[in-house]
């Protein structure tokens, strides 16, 4: 028997009550968290998304009827209470509220709940699919709350920043053009242009510098954006961006005001102090020092090259890649861990091959002052010396190896690094490195296709001092390009983009996209190049990356009400699914194969 509200108006939420209301009347509406019959007396703490406040129901103060409602209630079941505060005997210190509890006088059960197929408790350890398929309740527990509530206070923050910066809020389409910019597009069909389809936006990229064109100046968005890749701990399908564009501006011009950003945010909604300037790293000093373009800087471990080192001595993995064209020989000194088991080390080379070692070279200084070198009987005891001196080795360290390709080396060095810093626990989680990565490269080579790629994307300003080395030596060149960096995770990326004809058509040239293809591509976008372009720039954040971080979740799924699994599947709803074949046909869309996924 559920009852109306019909009469009864709620004055608080429950936690907004403390010792100086005492003695007032109040009406508290809520789920019950926990209910306990003492008989005579039933307590009911009671949640809404302030916190828990305890009711106490006692038949010769609330009457029969209440009192057998309250006997009634059970976890999940909305009540609501009127009561007087009162100064509590026994005081929870674990509890907001705990000083205080209501005397209830009249209640009501505004509706009943089935058992729930998982305790609404505060970090659940309930398995994730089961909490995903019923969100609705699993966004019910505290620490869910909070985050969300914090995700909505951080985005409240940033809009009250960016308007005080003079930044307009344009919304831009979701359906739109499908401009490959990275990831696989999400594709809809078009009904009345049968087979065509238009794409969800990766991102507004081309819109916001579309907006620059049309002399907006500043514009700002919370914008959603959608990418069909393989899904992560910090990978949605869909996902949102604090997305900005700048006119007339050059690279510290928007890093400034994304520094001002980030402190205010940082401060208004996490008492989070950040210090200004942050760090800023050239790109390739992140790859020589940590082995990655989003360097976690809360510990040391830093690679150490050892190239010219090895580069005459007789083990020829290394000698070998030290020869390499864009080879290297580096490592890593793990201090303390010299007398590692043998078995912990094979399995940090099984690691390091998952990222594409061919084997991990490795030097054990024992407690003792001994020495074991996995690759001993190519060396002579002096060449080995001078690699531990090099890496500052150590009784009692053990030293790793990478000799390949430069990328392949920092790709296996910077994940052991982590790997080891996680697990030796040399990681402060109390610390929030924020760090600007600059000076990426403007181009990538791409091995699948053969032919140099934009490293951001096409659109993005070469460093004017490289521009001259773009037909000799177009590796080389820098770009404009900046990433803000959390702790070892890429929070938000930007550029300087190109205005001038010239560079726009040879930076074309030089990824392989032929003039009519570039037209077919981007056509909408370089025709309004055609009548006057402002200089400008900007940049990019993850929110759901910023909201995981600041409050400590280990995953975006955690500060997103509704997220799809690690299979992009939303098991609440059950998107995606199959469509009814008049809506495919009204579509032109015939599906040719469905490939089991059991
Ligand atoms: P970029 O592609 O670097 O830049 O994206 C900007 C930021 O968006 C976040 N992000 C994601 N978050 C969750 N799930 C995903 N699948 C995902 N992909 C990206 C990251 C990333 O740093 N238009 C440019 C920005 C610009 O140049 O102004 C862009 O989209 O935190």
């Amino acid at each position: 028997m559920a009852e109306s509200m019909l009469g009864l108006k709620r004055t608080c939420r429950c936690a907004e009550l403390s010792e100086a209301n005492v003695g007032q009347t109040v009406t508290v509406m809520g789920w019950v968290a926990k209910q306990r019959n003492k008989g005579g007396l039933v307590f009911v703490d009671l949640r809404d998304r302030s916190g828990i406040l305890q009711l106490i129901y006692e038949e010769t103060e609330c009457g029969a009827e209440n009192f057998a409602k309250a006997e009634k209630m059970r976890a999940e079941f909305v009540v609501a209470a009127t009561g007087t505060v009162c100064k509590r005997e026994a005081v929870n210190p674990n509890l907001a509220t705990g000083a205080i509890e209501i005397r209830v006088k009249e209640t009501r059960i505004l509706s009943e709940s089935e058992t729930p197929p998982f305790h609404i408790v505060e970090n659940s350890n309930t398995k994730e699919d089961l909490r995903l398929k019923y969100r609705s309740l699993d966004l019910r527990r505290p620490d869910m709350q909070r985050r969300l509530i914090l995700r909505s206070q951080m985005i409240q923050n940033m809009r009250e920043f960016m308007a005080g910066e003079g930044f307009l809020e344009i919304e831009t389409p979701i359906l739109c053009k499908s401009t490959p910019e990275g990831a696989r597009d999400y594709l809809v069909p078009s009904r009345v242009h049968p087979g065509n389809f238009y794409a969800l936006p990766q991102s507004p990229q081309l819109f916001k510098q579309l907006l620059m064109c049309s002399g907006f100046d500043r514009y700002f968005q919370i914008a959603k954006c959608f990418r069909d890749e393989d899904l992560r701990a910090d990978r949605q399908p869909e996902f949102t961006q604090a997305d900005m564009e700048l006119s007339f501006v050059d690279v510290d011009d928007v890093i400034d005001v994304n520094e001002r950003l980030i402190q205010y945010v940082a401060k208004k909604t996490f008492d989070l102090d950040v210090e200004l300037p942050l760090p800023r790293m050239k790109w390739i000093d992140a790859m020589n020092d940590y082995g990655s373009d989003k360097p976690d800087t809360r510990f040391g471990m830093k690679l150490v090259d050892i190239t010219d080192v090895v580069k005459d001595c007789g083990f020829a993995v290394l000698s070998d890649a030290a020869a390499m064209k864009n080879g290297s020989v580096r490592g890593i000194n793990v201090k303390g861990q010299g007398g590692m088991a043998r078995k912990k080390i094979d399995a940090l080379v099984t690691f390091a091959k998952g990222y594409g070692a061919k084997g991990l070279p490795y030097i054990q200084l024992k407690d003792d002052g001994s020495v074991k070198c996995s690759f001993a009987k190519f060396m002579t005891e002096d060449e080995i010396k001078a690699i531990v001196e090099r890496m500052g080795g150590e009784k009692g360290d053990l030293l790793l190896i990478a000799a390949d390709q430069n990328k392949i080396v920092w790709n296996v060095l910077g994940a052991l690094r982590l790997k080891l810093g996680e697990e030796l626990g040399l990681i402060d989680h109390n610390k929030f490195n924020f760090l600007w990565v600059v000076e990426f490269p403007l181009l990538e080579w791409s091995d699948e296709e053969e032919r140099f790629v934009a490293m951001h994307h096409p659109f993005t300003m070469p460093m004017d001092e490289d521009w001259h080395l773009i037909d000799s030596d177009p590796g080389a060149v820098r770009a404009k390009a900046y990433d803000i960096v959390l702790n070892g995770v890429e929070l938000g990326g930007g550029s300087v983009r190109i205005h001038q004809n010239d560079i726009q058509e040879k930076m074309f040239e030089v990824i392989g996209l032929k003039p009519e293809e570039a037209q077919e591509k981007f056509g909408f976008l370089l025709t309004a190049f055609k009548y006057g372009v402002p200089p400008h720039a900007g940049l990019a954040y993850g929110i759901d990356r910023f909201a995981m971080l600041m409050t400590g979740a280990e995953s975006i799924r955690d500060v997103m009400a509704f997220p799809k699994n690690k299979d992009a599947v939303d098991l609440m709803s059950e998107a995606p699914n199959v469509v009814d074949p008049k809506q495919l046909e009204e579509l032109s869309i015939a599906i040719l194969k469905v490939e089991e996924t059991e």
